[in-house]
């Protein structure tokens, strides 16, 4: 197969119709589509404009048609409730059928918006597909998240019904998300007509008369809902992710485009067949939940595991290898703060010999930078290939990876290989002039981009040319900084905005200032990413507190510590601050957080030649090493 993966490539850069029209063979249409790219109104490109289909029939009803329909697609595996459950492509035809039918009731409609704020439970997944059925678009939100970003997120996108649960587990702890979305339910400005609650054994939920339902009361009598096509052009979901502010954006993705790049990157860059168990160890709320628990798996007719626990703990580090065993798992994706969390519990990966690996066939990472001793030890304990693949909630899919259904690139660690096809991946300096192999620059990949991608932000079409498409125009700008080797490997080496990366969840200093902030005590404060060995970064706040305030600086600390977690939510991980007299800034009053980022990591920094006073640098260091920040290795 060599050269395939050049040949390829190359043709999906020069003939993007033709490449991407091919692959929408694979998938069933309503109505085929008048053009392959509408690129009539840049920067908002359409894919298959003109073109129906419904993206849930495309996941199930179409599978059980061409004879899956007793092919598990669905395994629920729970260590937290010691549960597995095995769904058929059928039964999940039925069950989303179903719930449609009970979310049509509540008067959801093709174009109207549903919040689904749920665990890692089938339901999750059936009232996605729920949505997509009816045309309807969700949302999902992630259980990890505070009433405050559900409640401004319930106000941006105005859903008609929220899907819920009575809890979550984590680990051992009962997490209930009722008071949660009740407390949002009542922030915002904006009010569901209805509230449907799946109740779980662990927690009765309280339901709030004439809004709230039980699941198996809201499918009560109800007829299962027919797929209603939709334009490929319609939304299907909006997922919402961290800006540089509060305000997060609202990540749309549309169906037909979707439908046809995931479907395909099952087959070509993670080298599935129908009918083989693929797992992606993340959540539903985030895009690779989206991606890869839910849509391309089932559009692909791969069996896709949703997995209730954690690498560790749940009960040990053979968590993992447990799960790949018992459901003979083909390929795991998962981030590589997994990989360390279980590194650390069992470093000569003892637990594995305990288990049956033997139909791993590869690991794919993403979601933040693979560090080379995590992937070293992940190859030679697993001994098959580790593919680092790069990517972000605004592609959907991957834009560089080895595409290993292709051909099997040679890996270069710290690269996530090359530009996946579809992708003009190019690096431009800050002045926009293309940059030379190896030198570092703003990440960027020329437009159109391919289906899959996003289209817009949910009601700021404003926002989505002005953050992406306006620096480098005729372009996308990534927000990752990077450059490209002699042979066109990328290597991401940070973010360029004020996004930090935690355990593989992409958070906003920003928006967390906006909350230390609002601490009445607070004067100035500012936040920043400091290394840690297992989340990759946590956040690290510093405080200078108003004039007056005499309260103990570590009663301050601790409460914008909950003020953190009651408003942005547990994972933010937000749990180290300091007060400090004052703040380094430029003579034009920037807050030099850059500079304290080396600080706290203990490297060494050049003294910025704009600084208005040199010694806050130190007053800075002498802080952090109060609270274990600081050291030098
Ligand atoms: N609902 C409620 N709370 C949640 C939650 C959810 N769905 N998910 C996480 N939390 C809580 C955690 O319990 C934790 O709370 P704590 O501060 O009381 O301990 C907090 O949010 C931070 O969570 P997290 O950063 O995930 O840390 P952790 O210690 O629970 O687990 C890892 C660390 C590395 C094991 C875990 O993050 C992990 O498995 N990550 C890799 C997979 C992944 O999800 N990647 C994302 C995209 S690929
Ligand atoms: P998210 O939108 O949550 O998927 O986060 C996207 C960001 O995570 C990217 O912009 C990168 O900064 C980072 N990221 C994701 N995958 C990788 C990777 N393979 N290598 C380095 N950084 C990554």
């Amino acid at each position: 197969m060599s050269g395939s993966f050049d040949t390829l490539y190359r043709q999906s850069i020069a003939d993007r119709e033709g490449f991407w029209g091919k692959a929408a063979e694979a998938i069933d249409w309503h109505r085929k589509w008048d053009r392959v790219l509408d690129d009539s109104n840049p920067p908002f490109y359409r894919w298959f404009a003109g073109a129906e289909l419904n993206t849930a029939h495309n996941c199930l009803d179409r599978h059980v048609a061409a004879g899956r329909g007793d092919q598990v697609a669905v395994i629920h595996d729970s260590p937290v409730t010691q549960t597995i459950a095995r769904i058929t492509y059928r039964e999940m035809t039925d069950r989303v059928a179903r719930f449609a039918g009970a979310l049509a009731k509540l008067g959801v409609t093709k174009g109207d918006r549903v919040i689904i704020y749920m665990p890692m439970v089938p339901e999750a997944l059936v009232a996605m597909l729920a949505c997509a059925r009816l045309g309807a678009i969700h949302s999902v939100v992630f259980g990890g998240f505070a009433a405050k970003e559900l409640a401004t997120r319930v106000d941006d996108c105005k859903p008609k019904v929220i899907v819920s649960a009575s809890c979550g587990i984590e680990v051992s702890r009962v997490v209930p998300y009722k008071p949660l979305l009740d407390a949002a339910i009542e922030m915002a400005a904006h009010k569901p007509a209805h509230c449907v609650i799946l109740q779980r054994p662990m927690e009765q939920a309280r339901l709030i008369s004439g809004r709230d339902l039980e699941w198996s009361e809201a499918e009560a009598g109800v007829v299962p809902h027919p797929c209603v096509p939709v334009a490929a052009t319609d939304p299907l979901y909006i997922l919402y992710t961290s800006g540089t502010t509060g305000q997060p954006k609202g990540v749309v993705r549309d169906n037909g485009g979707h439908a046809v790049a995931l479907n395909w990157t099952m087959r070509h860059i993670y080298d599935m067949q129908p009918g083989e168990v693929y797992w992606s160890a993340s959540d539903v709320g985030w895009v690779v939940g989206h991606s890869y628990i839910v849509y391309a798996p089932l559009l692909h007719g791969s069996t896709t595991i949703v997995y209730e626990g954690k690498p560790v703990g749940t009960p040990d580090a053979g968590a993992f290898w447990r799960v790949i065993a018992e459901h003979k798992v083909r390929v795991l994706f998962t981030a590589p703060t997994a990989f360390r969390a279980i590194k650390r519990d069992d470093p000569n990966g003892e637990h594995i010999g305990k288990y049956d690996i033997s139909s791993l066939r590869a690991l794919f990472l993403a979601g933040e930078r693979s560090d080379p001793a995590t992937l070293e030890w992940a190859e030679a304990k697993l001994k098959v290939p580790v593919i680092d693949h790069w990517w972000q909630t605004e592609t959907g899919w991957a834009i560089a990876a080895n595409c290993l259904g292709i051909e099997k690139l040679p890996v270069k660690h710290g690269s996530p290989t090359r530009a996946a096809p579809g992708w003009d991946v190019q690096v431009l300096g800050d002045d926009g002039h293309p940059a030379k192999p190896g030198e570092i620059g703003n990440i960027v990949c020329k437009l159109p981009l391919p289906p899959g991608a996003f289209p817009t932000l949910w009601n700021a079409e404003e926002r989505y040319r002005k953050s992406y498409m306006t620096t480098f125009p005729g372009y996308y700008q990534t927000a990752d900084a990077g450059f490209l080797d002699e042979d066109g490997y990328v290597y991401i080496m940070a973010r360029t905005d004020d996004i930090i990366n935690v355990a593989g969840h992409r958070l906003s200093t920003g928006g967390m200032e906006e909350v230390l902030a609002s601490h009445p005590d607070v004067a100035e404060c500012a936040v920043i990413g400091a290394h840690d060995e297992l989340k990759g970064q946590v956040p690290l706040g510093f405080l200078v507190l108003k004039a007056g305030v005499d309260k103990p600086a570590e009663k301050v600390v601790a409460e914008v510590v909950q003020l953190v977690r009651d408003k942005i939510g547990p994972v933010a991980a937000f749990k180290s601050a300091t007060v400090v007299a004052r703040l380094p800034k430029t003579r034009s009053g920037k807050i030099l957080r850059g500079t304290m980022q080396k600080i706290a990591d203990g490297k060494e920094y050049n003294m910025p030649a704009t600084i208005d006073d040199p010694a806050i640098l130190g007053e800075i260091e002498g802080a952090l090493r109060g609270i274990g920040f600081a050291r030098k290795e």
